[in-house]
């Protein structure tokens, strides 16, 4: 065989080689091409309680493995040859536009996964055009979240508590600070039974003794910023009386009624959804208490474990409610495709927490910017696929549920499995 030795400078237009960078965080982020990489980055880098803190489920997270199931399983139906040069990804959600059909979810302890915390999650969020949801359990007060974002869009999640004076309070300061949407907690009647943090000892603060010391020893970057911020509080609650473990017991309270949300509708004067929907009764009794849209969620699979996959739920839930009433779906989405099959199944719109968390622990800010860019790319190129224009045209038509029909708002079957 006879072989041709290419020139130098043939091949010099063939390497590319990048300039080496400084800027680790840029470098390490970009090489991210999926949520399951940022999640990969994020273990390498937090210590084993806060990583799987976020990364865990309750029980035998039988709902969590569910959920990314259900997922998995959809079968997405393209339309071929009538696509457009461009789609569009906004929409609109509890009265307001959104740049995606997604925004970031209500998560406690944040600045415990990554010193930049709140800051991060609504910088990238208003950065991005999307809502940042704030928790109750949030470390920085729904004043700090305001204030260094003050143009973004902001909803506040609120367990739906037995000491009204105390709501109150959180609701009128939520509103003076320019939240637009209450989501209402409904699914924490009790904690749910998180057996990683068990297992790992998980406290708040760490406790410091040899296993966090050898932790350290190679998270070191995580460990200064804990060491080196300020300390950790639910700083929406400071001023509240309870003592710290009287203050969860108190809010995941099974004795809440209909009444309390009755209540709270009624002092709230913005959009109040209800989080943690899963039945189509539990809808309709939520809808009756004058909600005027619902989460459609089981926590990420943190609370019941063996509930059913809310993207199963979502499609049930839609049958019942009829086209008007606005679902946001959250629990088990890791990718833009996740995204476009919960508005095809139903869906107005998707909240994603573990999903950006995997982002903000890989790399503060900038990695939740990436999980967002990442998730926004592959909607694009899901529905561009699909054959559609904007993401108002998804519907039951463009999926089959594994092994279900996808039902219309009328009730009608629209693609059978064979
Ligand atoms: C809080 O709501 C949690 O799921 O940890």
């Amino acid at each position: 065989m006879q072989r041709n030795f290419p020139q130098l400078s043939e091949l010099r237009p063939l390497m590319a080689f990048e300039r080496p960078s400084l800027d680790f965080r840029s470098t390490r982020l970009a090489r991210a091409a999926d949520l399951w990489d940022l999640r990969r980055i994020a273990r390498r880098r937090t210590p084993k309680p806060a990583f799987d803190y976020v990364d865990g489920g309750a029980g035998r997270e039988v709902t969590l493995e569910r959920n990314r199931r259900a997922f998995a399983d959809v079968e997405l139906l393209p339309s071929i040859l009538g696509g457009h040069a461009s789609v569009d990804l906004s929409t609109t959600i509890a009265g307001a536009r959104s740049a995606l059909p997604v925004g970031i979810a209500p998560t406690g302890f944040t600045r415990f996964m990554h010193a930049e915390g709140e800051e991060a999650g609504v910088g990238a969020a208003a950065a991005t055009g999307i809502p940042y949801t704030l928790s109750t359990m949030g470390t920085r007060s729904i004043e700090e979240v305001a204030a260094f974002q003050p143009n973004s869009r902001r909803w506040f999640q609120l367990y739906l508590w037995n000491d009204h004076d105390a709501s109150l309070d959180l609701v009128n300061r939520a509103a003076a600070a320019g939240y637009d949407t209450l989501m209402v907690t409904v699914d924490t009647a009790i904690a749910g039974q998180r057996l990683r943090d068990v297992r790992n000892g998980m406290t708040i603060p760490p406790k410091l003794n040899l296993r966090t010391v050898l932790d350290a020893s190679y998270r070191p970057e995580w460990w200064f910023n804990f060491l080196t911020t300020d300390s950790l509080k639910f700083a929406s609650l400071s001023g509240t009386s309870h003592a710290l473990p009287d203050l969860i017991n108190s809010m995941f309270d099974p004795t809440l009624s209909l009444d309390d949300l009755r209540w709270l509708r009624s002092v709230w004067p913005g959009k109040l959804f209800v989080k943690g929907v899963l039945t189509v009764e539990d809808a309709r009794k939520s809808l009756d208490a004058g909600a005027d849209g619902l989460v459609v969620s089981n926590h990420g699979g943190r609370q019941l474990d063996q509930v059913p996959a809310s993207l199963h739920a979502v499609s049930a839930i839609r049958a019942e409610v009829g086209p008007d009433v606005e679902l946001i779906l959250d629990s088990g989405i890791m990718s833009g495709g996740d995204i476009v099959a919960a508005l095809c199944a139903g869906a107005d719109f998707t909240l994603i927490g573990r999903a950006y968390m995997y982002g903000l622990m890989a790399g503060g800010r900038q990695g939740v910017q990436r999980a967002l860019d990442i998730l926004a790319e592959q909607m694009r190129v899901a529905t561009t696929l699909l054959g559609v224009s904007s993401v108002a045209e998804l519907g039951p038509q463009h999926l089959r549920l594994d092994g279900r029909v996808a039902s219309t708002p009328a009730g009608g079957p629209v693609t059978a499995r064979p």
